[in-house]
């Protein structure tokens, strides 16, 4: 199912030429035209420095927000913003929510040329060049969230059509200020990897046996290959030091990015080499497993086991690109690509009646492994995802919400022994659980369980808790690494979109689960 249209909002600084690419792309697509600028000043009766005069900077911010947010309940349209309209933190995440946000780039020198002297830039006034140089820097972290960077010389034609073709494109911004990335979704963008890789030094792509195959078809000859022992059981520091090792005999530098071609377990290897190799390189993640593609490839997390349980090590490093590209779905087990499913509903879940309908919707499609309804999948979580790691990027609040299924999950996938349970089966079973809490807690009805449940099955995915519930899933349950003393923070789900975290003993979350 494709997105409604939404409206392109173009975005970088004065004298890139936002306003004569919008008439060019608003005539290209054949929709209205808005200049915030011209709107602000309409509305006001005044040109801007009569506005900065009387209102001050403040005003006209506030004015400059109110005109660009009313802008996203109108049809369709293309809207030149103000240079420093998506400095406004609230205004920039409406429009990455709700729009298309494109900034437009291009260097200090043809800006400067372009904005003259800076008359009628109350902003310029005095020393154009400084004020302007010192303006981008400031303006880089808003600059960089957005769903394309689209470089703004030559021709406003030209430029329209760059824009045009990316806004059509399945993009979401993980919008972290300088460290903000697009995870890119479609059939063959995985080829992009050349082009990607062309602003880093020396690539180190790292795989496992069953992902060779699209490493080495995409490696460029420069690059060092590292091939790493397949699955969990091989999450371990001796494969990172593998990466470290490889990479380091063959002598990159701190230009060098490290890429994971493949499932969640190469991305956390690969992520947590690139953390630490040379105090920090470059990272970048061209998933292989639905699961990689939904969850872990997205936000930043890195690591590997140890005995004592799953992930204990690791670190925060974020991938400077994803590429998505459900066409490597094809060789990979069926099972697997229907385990990637759980974490899907639970984004849904997270998300709200709008993303679950559009899953019962697509269910069949989706378990047929139909590329429109994947894309449209992958869409939706990676942008819930998104959204949350933005709103807490270190997992101090709202990304606690990711454990959804995980901690009653987690006890399952281990007393199984890992490997006898796939992860995203046992977040399936976990959900399943986790209802169980939130009906005990009162937070969800029957139906929601019900509906959860159907879900799940339709998606082909375990839903039959009682025979897997036995008395070594528990103490895993304890140990689960984001408990508080002796309470684990349990996620209780309610109806779609309603989650809260509870701190609660591992007993009444047992009783719970094991009492209904
Ligand atoms: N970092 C995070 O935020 C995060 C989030 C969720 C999960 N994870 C981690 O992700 C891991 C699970 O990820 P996973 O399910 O992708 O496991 P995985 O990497 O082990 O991949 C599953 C299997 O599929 C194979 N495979 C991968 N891509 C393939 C392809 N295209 N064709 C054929 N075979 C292919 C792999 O070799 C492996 O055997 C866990 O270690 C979990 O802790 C991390």
């Amino acid at each position: 199912m494709s997105e409604p249209e939404r409206s392109i909002f173009l975005s970088g600084p004065m004298g890139v030429g936002k306003s004569s690419v919008a008439r060019a792309l608003a005539e290209r697509l054949g929709r209205p035209l808005v200049d915030l600028d011209a709107r602000i000043e309409a509305e006001a009766g005044q040109p801007i420095p009569a506005i900065f005069e009387r209102e001050g900077e403040t005003g006209f911010r506030r004015r400059e927000a109110d005109t660009a947010i009313a802008t996203l309940a109108e049809p369709p349209a293309v809207v030149a913003l103000g240079g420093g309209t998506v400095t406004q933190t609230p205004v920039r995440r409406r429009l990455l929510a709700e729009g298309i946000l494109i900034s437009l780039e291009a260097p200090l020198a043809v800006l400067l040329e372009r904005v003259g002297g800076g008359e009628g830039r109350p902003l310029l006034e005095g020393a154009p060049e400084a004020r302007l140089s010192a303006l981008l820097a400031e303006r880089a972290p808003a600059y960089a969230e957005c769903h394309a960077r689209v470089d703004a010389q030559g021709n406003p034609e030209g430029i329209a059509a760059r824009v045009a073709a990316v806004a059509t494109e399945a993009r979401v911004p993980v919008p972290l200020g300088l460290q903000s990335y697009v995870v890119e979704i479609g059939l063959g963008y995985r080829h992009r990897l050349a082009e990607r890789l062309a602003a880093f030094g020396r690539p180190v792509l790292v795989a496992d046996p069953n992902t060779v195959r699209y490493r080495d078809e995409l490696a460029p000859p420069r690059a060092v290959q590292v091939t790493l022992d397949e699955g969990e059981a091989n999450k371990t520091v001796d494969a990172v030091a593998r990466i470290w090792d490889e990479a380091l005999d063959a002598g990159v530098d701190r230009r060098a990015i490290v890429v994971a071609v493949g499932g969640g377990v190469v991305g956390d290897l690969a992520g947590f080499a690139a953390a630490s190799l040379l105090r920090g390189v470059a990272f970048g993640q061209v998933p292989t497993t639905l699961l990689a593609m939904v969850d872990s490839s997205v936000g930043g997390k890195t690591g590997f086991n140890r005995r004592a349980g799953k992930n204990l090590v690791g670190a925060f490093h974020q991938p400077a690109f994803v590429l998505c590209d459900p066409e490597v779905l094809g060789t990979l087990e069926r099972a697997e690509r229907i385990a990637g499913l759980a974490e899907v509903v639970k984004s849904a879940w997270l998300e709200g009646e709008g993303a679950v309908a559009a899953l019962e919707r697509d269910a069949e499609a989706l378990l047929a492994g139909e590329s429109e309804a994947t894309i449209g999948a992958i869409r939706r979580s990676v942008a819930t995802k998104a959204r949350i790691v933005a709103e807490d990027a270190r997992e101090k609040g709202v990304r606690m919400h990711l454990n959804l299924g995980h901690t009653v999950g987690h006890g399952l996938e281990a007393a199984a022994g890992y490997g006898a349970l796939r992860h995203g089966e046992a977040v399936a079973l976990g959900m399943v659980a986790a209802m169980r809490v939130g009906l005990a807690a009162g937070t969800a009805e029957r139906p929601d369980a019900e509906r959860m449940e159907r879900l799940l099955a339709r998606l082909g995915l375990p839903i039959d808790l009682d025979p897997r519930l036995d008395d070594a899933v528990w103490p895993f349950v304890q140990s689960d690494k984001k408990r508080q003393g002796d309470r684990v923070r349990f996620v209780v789900p309610g109806a779609p979109g309603r989650v809260a975290v509870q701190p609660m003993t591992v007993a009444s979350v047992r009783a719970a689960v094991e009492g209904s």
